[in-house]
């Protein structure tokens, strides 16, 4: 029996799909079918398929074609899958002509004619798309227009900044079709907004760009004050509209994965979250004005926030914080939190540099995210007995904005009906916190 493979995502199943199948089983007798997973798919950088491995799985077994269908988890597990099943021909679409070539030292290589005018990314295309609006284009916005380009039916249409010539110079290097003279024409131009300006105006936008029925993606930190976060929510919810918050680690695959883990409880009862993000910063820089919110705490403390948050929940007794002044700024903060059965304390600076590691210590072991923790693609868990320790790897592609932009635009699509990274009573506490030490509670200068 002459036995065949071929592998493929198989995304919004269609004709060349099957056209490729037919034409593989006719090859030999019988024929096995890679689907890819969602997890290979998101390592090798392709995190725009629209439907899920099952559905893919589905659509392939709704062919009739394959008599054997495995699922295609990590490179190389070609050479042993084609081992494993004694086949005789590797079979793939013309797209692919040379690149296979390496499989011929284990079995027959075919490259097969590919159906003309119809792909997977085609049809994506032709899906809905989220047009969305930009608020500010300074550096953040710089590396969010490329990354959302890889996030299927994202698509940049207008953006806005006051400052006219910045405005220009934005919407001229990537391109953006609509730069808006003011929030009207913005808004007129888009379903959806992406706020990137300075943290003090993230509350005026967001509410401006919600009552004129945008959904909203807000950059960190959200808001400043527990009742304006509130606020927001409900004109949210009114309007059906989706509020979200660009807090990137929150969307990442690994820090996702470490959730699970951690709730599973691989390290027994969590009792202390310990993290550190410092950034150190030139004195001239927006980010150390004291007039509008500059510091390590505006700047960086959301980021320590999320696992304690996540890890520990959101009842906390009291906090209180310590802060390395200059110019009536905060050039470095720790802040410890005292739970009723666990403690957390991070550090954030802007003028004082730490190791920018995580450590989350349990009962039965601790969990070790080396720097920087917040945009990882590494962590280990550690026992006592170091022969139980073990390493976790994961993909974070790029600037690792295009998990946002994902979930976001995958919120938009499905009406709201979605799974939020970020609860909203996170983002309300995330809020408070900041209020109290804008308010100085608890806050001990140095
Ligand atoms: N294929 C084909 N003809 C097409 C599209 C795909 O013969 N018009 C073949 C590919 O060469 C491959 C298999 O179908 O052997 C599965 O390909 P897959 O990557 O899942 O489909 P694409 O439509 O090419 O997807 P994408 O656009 O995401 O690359």
């Amino acid at each position: 029996m002459k036995k065949v493979i071929t592998y493929g995502t198989y995304d919004l199943f269609h004709q060349g799909h099957y056209n490729l199948l037919k034409r593989a089983k006719a090859l030999g007798d019988y024929l096995i079918v890679g689907v890819t997973t969602d997890n290979f798919d998101l390592e090798r950088g392709k995190m725009n398929t629209c439907n899920n491995v099952m559905e893919r799985i589905d659509a392939v077994k709704a062919t009739g074609l394959a008599d054997q269908i495995v699922i295609e988890e990590y490179r190389g597990q070609k050479i042993d899958d084609i081992q494993k099943y004694g086949v005789d021909i590797f079979a793939i679409g013309s797209d692919w002509e040379g690149y296979f070539d390496y499989l011929n030292e284990f079995c027959q290589v075919v490259y097969l004619p590919r159906t003309e005018g119809i792909s997977s990314t085609q049809l994506r295309q032709e899906r809905p798309t989220v047009n969305i609006g930009i608020i500010g284009t300074g550096s953040i916005a710089s590396r969010f227009v490329p990354e959302s380009e890889n996030v299927n039916s994202a698509f940049i249409s207008a953006a806005y900044n006051p400052n006219m010539g910045e405005n220009m110079v934005f919407c001229e290097k990537f391109h953006i079709p609509t730069m808006a003279h003011n929030l009207d024409e913005l808004y007129a131009n888009c379903n959806a907004v992406y706020i990137a300006s300075p943290h003090y105006t993230h509350y005026d936008y967001a509410k401006s760009a919600l009552k004129a029925g945008k959904h909203v993606l807000c950059e960190t930190p959200f808001v400043f004050s527990s009742a304006q976060a509130e606020e927001l929510y409900q004109i949210a919810e009114e309007n059906k509209l989706v509020l979200m918050v660009a807090l990137k680690t929150a969307y990442s695959p690994a820090f996702g994965h470490l959730f699970s883990l951690l709730k599973s409880r691989v390290i027994g009862d969590i009792v202390e979250v310990n993290a550190s993000v410092t950034t150190l910063t030139d004195e001239s820089s927006e980010k150390l004005d004291s007039k509008h919110f500059g510091g390590s705490m505006s700047e960086n403390a959301c980021f320590p926030l999320l696992p304690i948050f996540k890890f520990l929940g959101t009842d906390y007794r009291n906090i209180n914080f310590y802060s390395k002044m200059k110019n009536d700024v905060d050039m470095f903060t720790k802040a410890v939190f005292r739970f009723d059965h666990a403690v957390a304390s991070f550090q954030v600076g802007l003028g004082v540099k730490t190791e920018g590691s995580m450590t989350i210590a349990g009962t039965k072991g601790y969990v070790y995210v080396p720097a920087p923790w917040w945009k990882t693609d590494y962590f280990e868990v550690r026992y006592e007995d170091q022969n139980q320790n073990k390493k976790y790897f994961y993909p974070f592609v790029g600037e690792g904005l295009r998990y946002e932009i994902k979930d976001f635009v995958a919120a938009i699509l499905a009406g709201g009906f979605y799974h939020n990274k970020i609860s909203r009573n996170e983002n309300l506490v995330m809020a408070r916190v900041q209020e109290a030490y804008i308010k100085g509670n608890n806050v001990y200068k140095l």
